[in-house]
């Protein structure tokens, strides 16, 4: 896996974010954090996610959590909708039945995507756990980021498609760091001092130790990367085991007590060829979360999703295997899917202009600011 090494520097390094899209997020986590604050008396607007672990790459969405004491979710979003439509927002979408009520929408002035989710505090604890790996050591960073833009340029991150969330894949990415690399990364979530919090009526383990220091490693990231690949594509007993960075990596499903439920994915697809709905079973690709041992992240995966994920694992396997460059194992599947990315920088639209469409936009924007020149100073006066 060392061949990646370069490959996989160059990549990170093209695609971190730009000074003014940090500036911009920050500008509208301040922005709606104030709409918020003055609609809605006592609430707290938190973020978390990528954009406070430092694990995001440039198309990351802009994760946010309302604290709130409000007990009608559909209420609440409903009034968030008109709130966030009279500040412009656009394709308001609420989801008030999931297992977190959510609003996500897009800020067509800054082009974020936003996701909402409501008293979502674990959350924000689970995002320390996550900064804290993230700063272990510069290789859980960029492998975690490495994975992440694989697991995006082959479409296989997004729980709303039935895929993988960014999330589930940076806890696999820790988890295979765990096992081969347990010097490079110990969990951080032994410790002798326990912190809990209770959200609702559950009391949640939070703790996270800041106090390990990461003993020695010689592996590149590339080499993890490789790693990670033939890991879960050939290396991992998804009958048997769990993935659990709580529990340095892996855990067995009889000590979980989750059960690979039937039907599987290829059942679900073939009944679904002959018309029959299937529910599908559940804990397949299992996953569990940090703080909150219940939840399987997989819950979200579709069996066509599922499929998917176990042909990529395999496909970026074996290319890494035949010595494939970077660049062809993370090769975009269905590019129209970042038509809405935002742009690198302020020059991003005229790049592809020619001069004389350039001066056009100019001569329209300088006569836009002569009017409103003439306007102020009519207000003015
Ligand atoms: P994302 O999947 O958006 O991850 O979940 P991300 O790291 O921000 O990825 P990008 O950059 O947007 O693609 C955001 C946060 O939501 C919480 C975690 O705190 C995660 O950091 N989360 C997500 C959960 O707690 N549980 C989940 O099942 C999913
Ligand atoms: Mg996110």
């Amino acid at each position: 896996g060392k061949y990646l090494d370069g490959a996989i520097t160059r990549g990170l390094k093209s695609h971190r974010e730009h000074d003014s899209t940090i500036k911009r997020r920050e500008s509208l986590i301040r922005h709606l954090q104030k709409i918020f604050s003055t609609r809605f008396k006592g609430c707290d607007l938190q973020a978390f996610g990528s954009s406070q672990t430092g694990l995001n790459l440039r198309n990351g969405d802009v994760d946010l959590c309302l604290i709130i004491d409000s007990k009608d979710s559909r209420k609440l979003l409903k009034r968030m909708r008109g709130i966030l439509n009279d500040q412009g927002m656009e394709d308001i979408i609420t989801i008030p039945r999931a297992r977190i009520p959510i609003v996500k929408f897009r800020d067509p002035r800054s082009g974020f995507e936003v996701d909402i989710a409501i008293n979502n505090s674990l959350a924000v604890h689970n995002t320390k756990l996550l900064k804290s790996y993230s700063e272990c050591d510069p290789r859980i960073k960029e492998l975690i980021l490495t994975v992440k833009y694989w697991a995006l340029q082959r479409a296989i991150c997004d729980a709303y498609e039935g895929t993988f969330s960014s999330y589930a894949w940076t806890l696999m990415a820790i988890a295979h760091m765990q096992i081969i690399e347990p010097n490079l990364a110990p969990n951080l979530q032994l410790s002798e001092q326990r912190e809990e919090v209770k959200i609702g009526k559950i009391v949640y383990d939070i703790t996270v130790s800041n106090q390990i220091t990461p003993g020695d490693s010689k592996c590149t990231t590339g080499e993890l990367l490789a790693g990670f690949f033939d890991r879960f594509a050939r290396g991992w007993d998804w009958q048997n085991d769990v993935i659990s960075i709580a529990n340095g990596g892996s855990i067995s499903r009889k000590e979980k007590g989750w059960k690979f439920a039937n039907p599987g994915a290829i059942e679900v697809m073939e009944a679904a060829d002959e018309g029959e709905e299937l529910p599908m079973g559940y804990h397949h690709l299992s996953i569990e979360d940090p703080f909150d041992k219940e939840h399987d992240l997989c819950r979200v995966v579709r069996p066509e999703g599922e499929l998917t994920i176990r042909d990529e694992l395999l496909r970026a396997a074996r290319m890494v295997a035949e010595g494939k460059p970077f660049a062809k194992i993370c090769e975009v599947v269905r590019p129209e899917r970042f038509k809405n990315e935002q742009p690198e920088d302020l020059f991003h639209d005229l790049r592809t202009l020619k001069e004389h469409e350039i001066q056009s936009k100019l001569d329209n924007i300088t006569s836009e600011i002569d009017t409103l020149t003439t306007r102020m100073d009519a207000l003015e006066n």
